[in-house]
């Protein structure tokens, strides 16, 4: 696979797994079942969204097990991102290969789509992990190659050292959202575009925070509500022009507005969702576009909300 178009994706957005199976962040096992896990996957690949990311770091393993799970149940044909956590006791290039092997133990394939460094850690050098990826290519273990929270400086690194072996970099996940834009004035947007990178955006939805459901009455917990709780009284200003301004494209949700957004923006984003409800409606952020005048009034609305 050279480029992203060569995926041949059906769809403009994917699909987050980090809540299928994490107690800790998003309380797995309470409000949400791996019933409600699994009606979100049929959901998601009969609105043709077959594009799932998930980590051997999420849920620990259990995220990669319940998918693995829906697919042999389903016979479903998907397309499999994970990634790859260089923690301090896996050091070695071989660290990687084993480690893509026992998320496809648990995936129940014998390769990936895109398998993505997750953390661009400095145990080791970078230059490891790019061979590693090489490898796991080479090998037949993944179609093609991704890194994760990488900034410009090291994408480009890693760009390089791939190119070395004949394989493109071909993503690079960051957080991307109206709450978090640093990728467009850091250059990493820019630089993606320039060297052909897709930039897939994670917490697209701000962890729930753009969903127009938490205000200052009704909070967020846990790691969610030390992220944004304090701000929550300005974001309700957001929501609400999010929210007007999908009335005028047929009554889109805002939070499907919140992911057009994003797409606009020339990315792909992943939304989690925890049941079919949630899946259906971000399935409907694709397919069609705010105008510029939209999206010029919805990033004045976004700016300073931090910093006001
Ligand atoms: N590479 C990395 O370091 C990294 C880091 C973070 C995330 N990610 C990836 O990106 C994915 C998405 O990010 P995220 O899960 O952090 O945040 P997100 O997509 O911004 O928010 C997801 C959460 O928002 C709520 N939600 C989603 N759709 C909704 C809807 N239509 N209506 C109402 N509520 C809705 C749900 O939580 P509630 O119902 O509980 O509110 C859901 O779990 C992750 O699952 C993961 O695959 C990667």
């Amino acid at each position: 696979m050279k480029t992203w178009n060569d995926m041949n994706l059906p769809c403009q957005l994917g699909i987050g797994t980090w809540a299928w199976g994490d107690k800790q962040v998003w309380g797995y096992g309470k409000g949400y079942s791996d019933y409600d896990l699994k009606e979100a996957f049929e959901l998601s690949i009969s609105s043709g969204i077959t594009f799932f990311d998930t980590a051997e770091m999420y849920g620990y393993g259990k995220s990669e097990s319940l998918i693995g799970r829906f697919i042999r149940e389903q016979k479903a044909a998907v397309i499999i991102a994970t990634k790859f956590m260089p923690v301090p006791w896996r050091l070695r290039q071989h660290d990687l290969i084993r480690a893509l092997e026992h998320s496809l133990e648990r995936l129940g394939l014998k390769s990936v789509d895109l398998y993505q460094i997750h953390w661009p850690l400095h145990l080791r050098s970078l230059n490891t992990w790019m061979d590693g990826l090489a490898e796991a290519v080479e090998r037949g273990l993944t179609r093609a190659v991704g890194v994760s929270n990488y900034n410009v400086d090291q994408m480009k690194r890693a760009y390089d050292r791939l190119a070395i072996h004949g394989i493109p970099l071909l993503s690079n996940q960051v957080e991307f959202s109206l709450l978090h834009r640093s990728p467009e004035t850091n250059g990493l947007l820019k630089t993606c575009n320039e060297l052909g990178i897709k930039l897939i955006a994670y917490s697209p939805l701000a962890m729930g925070a753009l969903t127009g459901k938490y205000t200052s009455t009704h909070k967020l917990t846990r790691y969610r509500g030390i992220r944004f709780n304090r701000y929550l009284s300005r974001i309700e200003d957001l929501t609400n022009l999010l929210r007007e301004i999908g009335q005028g494209h047929g009554g889109k949700s805002l939070s499907q507005v919140a992911l057009n957004w994003t797409i606009c923006k020339g990315t792909f984003p992943i939304p989690g969702a925890k049941n079919a409800n949630q899946a259906k409606e971000n399935a409907g952020a694709q397919g069609w576009n705010l105008t510029n005048d939209e999206i010029t009034a919805i990033e004045l609305a976004a700016e300073g909300i931090f910093g006001r």
